[in-house]
């Protein structure tokens, strides 16, 4: 197939429907709107049809979840109001074996969402290059969370991963234990502090949020936030910017999809935003030019092992990146590696209010098998149960619940046609979910089923909460240590209780609890 635009004109009276059916219609029948222009009401030409037909035939088996779309919106608004991962969850159950499924958007584009293990694996692994994020992604989250390795494509994403390597490495993350342990410890305090003034009402997620982000900070920048104690401006700027769930905002963002309005609205939650976007940027690069200074200066001595991620990609790059280039990369951690990491506690703790049963077993592990109170990386290696929580944790609740990609080229995968330009979305869900992968228990919160999978659930395609391939989430190993420090912490010192059930926002690029999460909080010993 090439990927030439054509056009195909239907007449409506042709096919013997209103006119936007026709249009439904053949999009149903895996007819590409935007790459073949179909229009409705005007002459029929002959020769595009060949072309249609063969789309036709070659995509016939692919299920379709767009029957219950709107006209012109597709999925559109059953996509606002439904929950995280639940279309995409209800998709893949409708037919389970389907490589991907198709369904319409904005102006009846055609998306193609990735279902089975095997469509994982050529879109994340072996076509890997053959998909871009696509532009309106870029536009969207590259204005928090930066250009850097999260927005490069082809060959230079090959190059910056490899030079992002070494600080990313294991051997580097062990040393930032202790950062991880200490603001567990003050985190703790918090909540002990709390408890003395009798408020056992505590809203986890903004405090969680509040620890990833001095944690990030110490570990990135090698600055100390203070977020827990105190508020500092690079701080407070994310918290604006990450208050994005009033409607203004979320109204914005949904535009400036489409149409990059953002810099001209004089609206006091847009003006708020963009200004704290400035705020970030112009913070982190004050850091990476007096660092850079250090390093010329010769002032950057001692061991590597005590050193954060801005000094590390300095002496490994040899001071070779521009400012730009390093404000880039500050930028994808600080915002990669804050919510995503928040979000996975948050429903951490949510998962062990439901199930009292687990969050004992897990106490009693940590409590048999740790007895300091900074815990060694082997001490955290040795809890068998708690990595099958957490392996559950990240299967059952994807922190990151979608991300896009669009076709570079005209491809063909699992027999399925994708002409260059189509939308594609990878949804942790369809394979987390699956029953064909995970077995009946699929829909169940289960720890202990890592002691025993199924032989299609280790397939790696089928888990891809941190994604697969060489686009994988390099922060992986920061984010779980990170995890495993803070949670064992929380679970040695505190039990918690869920004061009602929570609902996760319904829009965000992470999984976040609308209206935050208050837990009771008792300390263990009570
Ligand atoms: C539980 C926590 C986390 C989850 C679930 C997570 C998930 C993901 C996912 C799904 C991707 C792929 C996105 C895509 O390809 O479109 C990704 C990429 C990325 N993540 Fe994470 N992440 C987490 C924590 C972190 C942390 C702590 C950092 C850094 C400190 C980080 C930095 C990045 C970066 C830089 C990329 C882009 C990698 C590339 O394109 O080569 N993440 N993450």
């Amino acid at each position: 197939m090439n990927g030439n635009r054509q056009t195909i004109t239907v007449e409506a009276s042709e096919v013997g429907i209103h006119p936007w059916r026709t249009n439904l219609n053949l999009q149903h029948h895996g007819l590409r709107q935007m790459q073949y222009g179909v229009r409705c009401g005007g002459g029929l030409a002959p020769s595009p049809h060949t072309v249609a037909f063969r789309y036709l035939a070659e995509n016939f088996h692919l299920f379709d979840g767009s029957a219950d779309g709107v006209f012109l919106l597709g999925q559109t608004l059953n996509q606002v109001k439904a929950l995280p991962s639940e279309l995409e969850t209800k998709w893949m159950k409708q037919n389970p074996e389907s490589p991907f499924i198709r369904y319409l958007s904005v102006l009846n584009s055609e998306v193609l969402m990735v279902n089975n293990a095997q469509a994982q694996k050529a879109v994340l692994q072996t076509k890997c290059y053959s998909f871009v994020k696509p532009g309106y992604w870029r536009r969207i989250v590259g204005e928090i969370a930066g250009i850097g390795i999260l927005f490069t494509e082809g060959q230079e994403h090959r190059h910056q991963r490899k030079l992002l390597i070494p600080p990313f490495s294991f051997g580097n993350i062990k040393r930032l234990l202790p950062f991880f342990e200490q603001k567990a410890r003050e985190t703790s305090a918090i909540i002990s502090k709390s408890l003395d003034e009798g408020k056992n009402i505590i809203d986890v997620s903004g405090l969680l949020s509040k620890t990833t982000l001095d944690i990030v900070g110490l570990a990135a920048l090698g600055y100390e936030l203070n977020t827990l104690s105190t508020s500092s401006p690079l701080a407070m700027s994310y918290e604006k910017i990450f208050e994005c769930a009033t409607p203004a905002q979320l109204l914005i963002s949904f535009i400036h999809q489409y149409v990059p309005i953002r810099p001209f609205l004089p609206f006091k939650a847009n003006r708020n935003y963009v200004n704290a976007n400035a705020e970030v940027r112009r913070i982190l690069r004050e850091h990476i030019r007096q660092r850079k200074a250090e390093y010329r200066r010769g002032e950057i001595h001692g061991e590597k092992a005590s050193r954060d991620l801005l000094t590390l990609m300095i002496e490994e790059s040899q001071d070779a990146w521009s400012e730009d280039e390093m404000l880039g990369y500050l930028l994808n951690f600080m915002s990669a590696g804050h919510e995503t990491t928040a979000g996975t506690m948050v429903w951490a703790l949510y998962a062990m209010t439901l199930h009292p049963e687990v969050q004992e077993r897990l106490r009693a592990e940590i409590k048999e098998k740790i007895t300091s109170p900074n815990p060694s990386q082997s001490d955290l290696d040795s809890l068998e149960y708690f990595k099958n929580f957490t392996n559950e944790v990240l299967r059952f609740y994807p922190p990151a619940p979608r991300f896009p990609r669009e076709a570079a080229e005209d491809l063909k995968i699992e027999g399925v046609v994708i002409p260059k330009g189509t939308a594609i979305v990878v949804a942790p869900a369809a394979p987390q979910f699956n029953p064909s992968i995970w077995g009946p228990t699929a829909d169940k919160f289960d720890p202990d089923r890592w002691d025993n999978l199924p032989e299609a659930a280790k397939d790696p395609y089928a888990f891809q909460a941190f994604s697969t391939g060489p686009r994988i989430c390099i922060g992986k190993s920061f984010a779980l240590l990170e995890f495993k420090a803070v949670m064992t912490e929380l679970i040695r010192q505190f039990k918690f209780e869920n004061t009602g059930p929570v609902e996760p926002q319904r829009s965000g690029p992470s999984l976040r609890p609308l209206n935050g999460m208050r837990l009771k909080i008792t300390r263990v010993s009570e």
